[in-house]
Parts: C-alpha cells; sequence; structure tokens
C-alpha cells in the first residue's frame, strides 16, 4: 500500500542541500520524509512563488524564565521567536536561579516545556557542571569572563573539557574592563561604554581563552581584533567557532547618538571598521554562526543613565527577517545566511535532526516571500520588552514558520504553548 504522508508543501522553492531546487517537501510524523512525489498527503500548503528553508536556530537567546519574566517568558520569548522564523532556540543559564546544577536545570526544563512553542536546547552556567552535562544541557556558557578571574576561568574550561561539553564564552576580559570602567566612570554619554570596554578587552579574553581550551565556541564577536585571531586559531587547527549578533553588524558607536543607553550591549557598540569586518567574516565563513543575543530589558529600564541600563537588546524575532533584507541587498549569499542560522548551529551544537531540509530530518521550516517587505514595528512584535533597536527598519518577515510539520504561525499562533519540545544533548561531534 501507498505511504500516506501528513502534508505536502508544494510548489516552492527549497532551500536543500544542494541548493535552491523546485521541489515538492512531504512530511509523516513532523520528518521530511520525501524530497519530490507524486505521494498522497492528507493536507497541503501552497509555496508557490515562496521560498522554503530550513529553520533558524538560534543559538543565544535569554528567555528569562525563570526570573525576569516581566522582561520575557517561555511563552513570550518562543512565540516571537516562531513569528522570526526561529524554530529552536538555546537558552542562556543567566536567569533566576541561575542554571548551574541540575535542580535549577529542571526547574527551566519544566517552565520551557509547558510553555514554549518551539523546539529548545539549554545551556547551563559554570556551577556544577558534570551535575549540568548529566542533566542533558548544550553547552556550559555563555561564561561571563569578566566575571571571573583567570585562574577561575582555567578551571571552569578544564571541568568543561573533563565533562566532554563545549564551553561557549563571552569574552570581555576582566581586567582591562575594570581598568578602563574606572578610567570613564565619571563621564555619561553613551559613547563612553563603548571606551569602558575596549576591543583589547574582547582581544585579550579570546587570546586567554585560546590559550586555554582547544575545544570553544566564543559568543558574539564583535572586532576585527577577535576576528583576527579565531581566523588564525581556525588557521592552526584548534576547534574554535563563534557567532555574530545583527546589533553588531548592523549598528556602530555613530548609533547611540539616535538610540542612547537602549542600544548598551555586552560586549558594547564597536566603530564602523568592525562593522565591515565582520560582515566580510560573516561572508567569508570565519564566522560561523549568526545569533540573536535576544536579551529583552523593558524601556523603562533601558531609558537610565548609560551607566545604570542594562545591557541588551530584543533580537529573535528580527534576525531572519533582517538578514533576509541583507540578502536582497547582495550584502549575504542566500547559501552563508541559511548555513550561519541552521546548519552550522545545527552541526557545532550537535543536533543531528535540525538544520537542512534534507529526508529524515525534522521538517522545521519557513516559508518566505523574499518580494514581501515591510518595516519592522514593535507593535507588531511579540516579545514583553515590547521595543526594537530596528524600528523602521525594512525587512522580510516569514509568511508561516513549521516545526516538526506543524504550522506554529503564520500571522496568528497556530499550536498550543507546550508544543515546543526540548532538545536533549547528542554530544558535540568531535
Ligand atoms: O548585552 C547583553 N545582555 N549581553 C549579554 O551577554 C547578556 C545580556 C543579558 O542577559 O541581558
Amino acid at each position: 500500500m501507498a505511504i500516506s504522508y501528513n502534508l505536502l508543501i508544494k510548489n516552492g522553492r527549497v532551500y536543500t542541500s544542494v541548493g535552491l531546487k523546485s521541489i515538492d517537501i512531504w512530511i509523516k510524523n513532523g520528518k521530511i520524509s520525501s524530497l519530490g512525489g507524486p505521494h498522497h498527503a492528507e493536507e497541503t500548503i501552497n509555496a508557490r512563488g515562496m521560498l522554503v528553508l530550513p529553520g533558524a536556530i538560534d543559538v543565544h537567546v535569554h528567555f528569562r524564565e525563570p526570573g525576569a519574566t516581566y522582561k520575557e517568558n517561555w511563552e513570550s520569548g518562543s512565540l516571537s521567536a516562531a513569528a522570526g522564523g526561529v524554530t529552536t532556540v538555546i537558552d542562556q543559564p543567566n536567569t533566576e536561579p541561575k542554571t548551574l546544577d541540575s535542580r535549577s536545570f529542571k526547574l527551566k526544563l519544566d517552565l520551557a516545556s509547558h510553555n514554549s512553542v518551539v523546539d529548545f536546547c539549554i545551556n547551563g552556567g559554570p556551577g556544577i557542571i558534570n551535575d549540568l552535562v548529566k542533566s542533558g544541557v548544550t553547552a556550559i556558557g555563555e561564561v561571563f569572563s569578566y566575571e571571573f578571574s583567570d585562574i577561575e576561568l582555567q578551571k571552569i574550561l578544564k571541568e568543561v573539557e573533563t565533562a566532554h561539553a563545549l564551553p561557549t564564552i563571552h569574552s570581555e576580559d576582566r581586567e582591562v574592563v575594570e581598568q578602563e570602567t574606572e578610567a570613564w566612570k565619571h563621564l555619561h554619554d553613551p559613547i563612553i561604554y563603548s571606551k569602558a570596554r575596549p576591543n583589547k578587552a574582547e582581544a585579550v579574553a579570546i587570546e586567554k581563552a585560546l590559550s586555554w581550551s582547544k575545544n570553544l565556541h566564543i559568543c558574539h564577536l564583535s572586532t576585527l581584533e577577535g576576528l583576527e585571531l579565531i581566523r588564525e586559531a581556525k588557521g592552526k587547527g584548534i576547534k574554535v567557532t563563534c557567532e555574530v549578533a545583527p546589533h553588531h553588524l548592523l549598528f556602530d558607536i555613530k548609533d547611540y547618538l539616535k538610540q542612547k543607553s537602549f542600544l548598551k550591549v555586552n560586549p558594547p557598540l564597536r566603530n564602523s571598521k568592525d562593522c565591515n569586518a565582520l560582515w566580510i567574516g560573516l561572508r567569508d565563513g570565519s564566522i560561523d554562526i549568526l545569533a540573536s543575543d535576544h536579551a529583552p530589558h523593558l524601556p523603562e529600564e533601558k531609558k537610565d543613565d548609560i551607566w545604570e541600563a542594562p545591557p541588551g537588546v530584543p533580537g529573535v524575532e528580527t534576525m531572519l527577517p533582517l538578514m533576509l533584507m541583507a540578502v536582497k541587498r547582495n550584502l549575504l549569499s542566500l547559501e552563508r545566511l541559511v548555513d550561519a542560522v541552521s546548519t552550522k548551529p545545527a552541526y557545532v551544537f550537535g543536533l543531528t535532526s535540525k538544520g537542512s531540509i534534507e529526508v529524515g530530518k525534522d521538517a522545521d521550516l519557513v516559508v518566505v516571500d523574499s518580494k514581501r517587505i515591510s518595516q519592522i514595528n514593535a507593535d507588531r512584535l511579540h516579545s514583553r520588552a515590547d521595543w526594537t533597536p530596528y524600528e523602521g527598519k525594512p525587512a522580510i518577515f516569514p509568511q508561516m514558520t513549521l516545526v516538526r510539520g506543524q504550522v506554529v504561525y503564520d500571522g496568528d499562533l497556530q499550536i498550543r504553548p507546550g508544543y515546543g519540545r526540548f532538545l536533549e544533548k547528542q554530544r558535540v561531534l568531535s
């Protein structure tokens, strides 16, 4: 008897592992079961005139739950992800309580399992590392290097290595940041924040991390110097990968003029020469991954003095739409974009069922009409942050987002919170 499929996505231009193809996608039990037909399916989505891409995997989000749920929670954060074409997220451990042991891990797992609309992973912080790894965390980090002494950092990296886990490092050297902050803290122009955490802080932190660990991931790279160190290390065969956030590509220190402390982020905004270098690194693949560092805070908090405002901007919903626009403007190839938001994240973080449109993979898909450009408007976004640094910027939002063959968002939420599944760690490839 012929197999009956649950869903057919027909007439789309599909981004397969051999590039764009006009091919039908047949889905059964949440998996891509056949590329090309004909077969029979219970339901059909007509994607004529549309691109069908693998869902984005955002390896760096701060969904704030448990803890500061007035800024974000699993439901709002994951809805925001789905609306922006993100089908899997990796949540960071700096919640309240911090995810530092199996107990805090289980608390977060329970909240996410009941409320997430997209699939999710949970990172553990530098706490009881063995315990966290056994619980199924995806990686250890982000480790905020400026919170630790060199001796403490070396100890953390050693423990992560012994536990066969991947460390992800927020690279800003404590000593440099403390020294420079002391020198600038009497001034209040937002640009001072970038001087207080200079390029050197990132370069020194990366250099040290590379000397202490031979398998690591660098979070939100922001400087030319950091990029050069990573290129050099990759050239020597060191297993280092890195990510860049849209805000470090799209804003530089001149943007403080208009948005002031709303653009306070860690690491801080840099010069246009750093932005240009990051674009080059992203294009040539020296920067492996695009990740949002979605870090929601409320406008009331962000409008404070530069030293008082919390660092971070929301971004999970706007990352793919902004970058699809960058593809349209020839700043990035579609091939590299898909690699940086889907394929590479799946590879680096060991998400073997995710990341590409291939038979046997989860049917995590985004349907995109690349002719439909709209202006970003915070009123139409879903984060509890309720503002965006990208207000008015042109972007291409997906028409539809599917997770494991189920439409989760098509302008409206189509499933119940709790549909998202936890992806237990399946070991980093070595
Ligand atoms: O700007 C940032 N905000 N950078 C980080 O690394 C953390 C984040 C947050 O959690 O608010």
